[in-house]
C-alpha cells in the first residue's frame, strides 16, 4: 500500500488528475464514489476540470458506496442528494448512469443485485474511499466479514455520533444503511483512500502499524495490489 503525504490541495489535484487521465484513456470508465467530507475537494476539482473542457463524464457510469436507510433522494442528508449537489448536477454525467444502492426491491439498484450490476458493467476502474475514525470504509463497521457484498448495516454508536454533525440532532441520524461490502470494494481495480485531519491520525496510525483484522475494516486494503493512501500532515502526525 502506497502512502503519499501531501497538502489537502495537492491531494485533491492528484486524485482529479488520475481520474482525468483515466477518462481520457477510457471515456466510459466506471467510477466508485464516496460521500462525506473527504472527497468534496476532489469533486470540486472534477467540476472545475469539466467546466474548463478538460474532461467529459458523458459516457461515465458511477456506483456509490452507500446510502442511509429511510432517507429519500431529495432529503438533504441523503447520499443521493449529496452526490447531485457536489458533483452530478455540475457535470455532464447521465443521471441514469449514476447508481446508489437501494433497499427498494423495485429499484434497479436494489442492494441484493448491486454487485452483479457492477460486474456486468466490467467492474469499478477507480474507487474513492474515506475512512471512519473506527476504521470503517463505506458503512462496513468493525466486525464486518471480509467476504461481505452489498448489504444492510446497523450503524455503530460512534458512526452515528460522527455523522450527527450533519443533522439537527443525533436522534435524526438514521441507524441503518445500505453499503457495499468489503469484498465489493476489494473488487475495484484501483483504490485511493483519503485520510485527512487530526481526528483521523489514530486511524491512519492503526492502518499503517498493525495487521489485517476485521476489527479495523480498512486494514483489508493491505491485500489489494493497487491502493494509495492520500494523507495530510495532520493525519500523519502520529506516524
Ligand atoms: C461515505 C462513506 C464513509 C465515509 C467515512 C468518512 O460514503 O463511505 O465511510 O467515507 O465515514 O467520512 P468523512 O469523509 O466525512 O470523514
Amino acid at each position: 500500500m502506497e502512502l503519499k503525504i501531501l497538502s489537502l490541495n495537492e491531494i485533491n489535484l492528484a486524485i482529479k488528475d488520475e481520474i482525468a487521465s483515466l477518462l481520457r484513456r477510457k471515456p466510459n470508465a466506471i467510477l466508485g464514489l464516496a460521500t462525506g467530507s473527504s472527497p468534496i475537494g476532489v469533486y470540486d476539482e472534477l467540476v472545475k476540470a469539466y467546466k474548463a473542457g478538460d474532461i467529459s463524464f458523458n459516457e461515465v457510469t458511477s456506483f456509490n458506496l452507500d446510502e442511509y436507510f429511510g432517507l429519500s433522494g431529495d432529503h438533504p442528508q441523503s447520499y443521493r442528494y449529496f452526490m447531485n449537489t457536489h458533483l452530478f448536477d455540475h457535470v455532464n454525467i447521465l443521471k441514469s448512469k449514476t447508481h446508489i444502492p437501494s433497499i427498494d426491491k423495485n429499484s434497479e439498484d436494489y442492494y441484493e443485485t448491486y454487485d452483479n450490476k457492477i460486474k456486468d458493467h466490467g467492474g469499478i476502474d477507480f474507487q474513492i474511499l474515506g475512512i471512519g475514525s473506527n476504521g470503517h470504509i463505506a458503512f462496513n463497521e468493525p466486525g464486518t466479514s471480509f467476504d461481505s457484498l452489498t448489504h444492510i448495516v446497523d450503524l455503530k454508536e460512534s458512526t452515528i455520533k460522527d455523522n450527527s454533525r450533519f443533522f439537527n440532532s443525533i436522534s435524526e441520524v438514521p441507524t441503518k444503511a445500505v453499503s457495499m461490502g468489503l469484498k465489493s470494494i476489494m473488487n475495484a481495480k484501483r483504490i485511493v483512500i483519503i485520510i485527512t485531519g487530526k481526528n483521523k491520525a489514530n486511524a491512519l496510525k492503526r492502518l499503517m502499524d498493525k495487521g489485517i483484522s476485521t476489527d479495523f475494516p480498512a486494514s483489508i486494503l493491505h491485500r489489494h495490489p493497487k491502493v494509495t493512501i492520500y494523507a495530510d500532515k495532520e493525519a500523519a502526525s502520529l506516524l
